[in-house]
């Protein structure tokens, strides 16, 4: 597949009907590290996660964190919820649509920590750490891309704060690296539709000449 092509029909695959094999994997990762890295340090690595109960283990953590963001949305769009969501969860359990969805994506997939060595510590400035990150994300989308033009689908599965660290912990990662994102990839259930230009953002309304405000 032309590289073009592969940039406009790239989506986040939200289902799979069949895991990739480890060698799909592994051609794909190696698509991956040929990604551009701040002084070429290749921030990378990367964990197969092959144990059922623990990838069912980080589909709960990522259900509960989706959950837990779902009621912060609901507290910020209106305070008094907080009085509902507390009522409503003694009663029964709120209706938990889009965690299900995210647990769900870990079904049918090779699962994949992709984690970044840290870039701070002695000696060490914190631009280090934002160019450790935008480097495995330059890798992740090698990955995405290769993968769409193989005939794969990818889902990027973020875990934060309390959630990451738990991952981190079950996943043994050690204190100088941390857990970038989960990655999912295997045989889409439904290729969705190329993304429409103009639908979120109006073609071009982010492109700016010699100064991003004019005043
Ligand atoms: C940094 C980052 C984090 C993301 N985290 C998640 C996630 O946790 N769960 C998920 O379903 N999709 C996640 N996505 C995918 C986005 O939802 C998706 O890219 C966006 O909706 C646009 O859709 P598309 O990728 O199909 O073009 C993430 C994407 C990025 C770049």
């Amino acid at each position: 597949m032309e590289v073009f092509e592969a940039i406009k029909t790239r989506r986040t695959i939200r289902a799979f009907t069949k895991k990739a094999t480890e060698e799909q994997v592994r051609r794909l990762l190696l698509a991956g590290v040929q990604a551009p890295s701040g002084s070429n340090v290749q921030p990378w690595e990367f964990i197969i996660i092959d144990e059922p109960k623990t990838i069912e283990q980080i589909a709960e953590y990522k259900y509960q964190q989706t959950l837990k963001m779902d009621i912060d949305e609901a507290i910020l769009k209106n305070p008094a919820t907080i009085e509902q969501i507390h009522q409503q969860t003694l009663k029964t359990p709120l209706s938990p649509n889009r965690a299900a969805k995210q647990k769900k994506a870990y079904q049918n997939c090779a699962v994949i920590a992709v984690c970044n060595k840290k870039g701070h510590g002695i000696g060490r400035k914190p631009w280090m750490n934002v160019e450790n990150i935008a480097s495995v994300w330059m890798c992740i989308q090698n990955i995405a891309l290769a993968a769409t033009a193989d005939g794969l689908g990818v889902q990027i599965s973020i875990l934060r704060e309390e959630h990451q660290i738990a991952v981190e912990k079950l996943l043994n990662i050690p204190d100088d690296h941390e857990l970038a994102t989960m990655i999912m990839i295997g045989v889409p259930e439904i290729i969705p539709k190329q993304r429409e230009f103009g639908t979120d953002r109006s073609e071009f309304n982010w492109l700016h000449r010699n100064r991003f405000r004019k005043d």
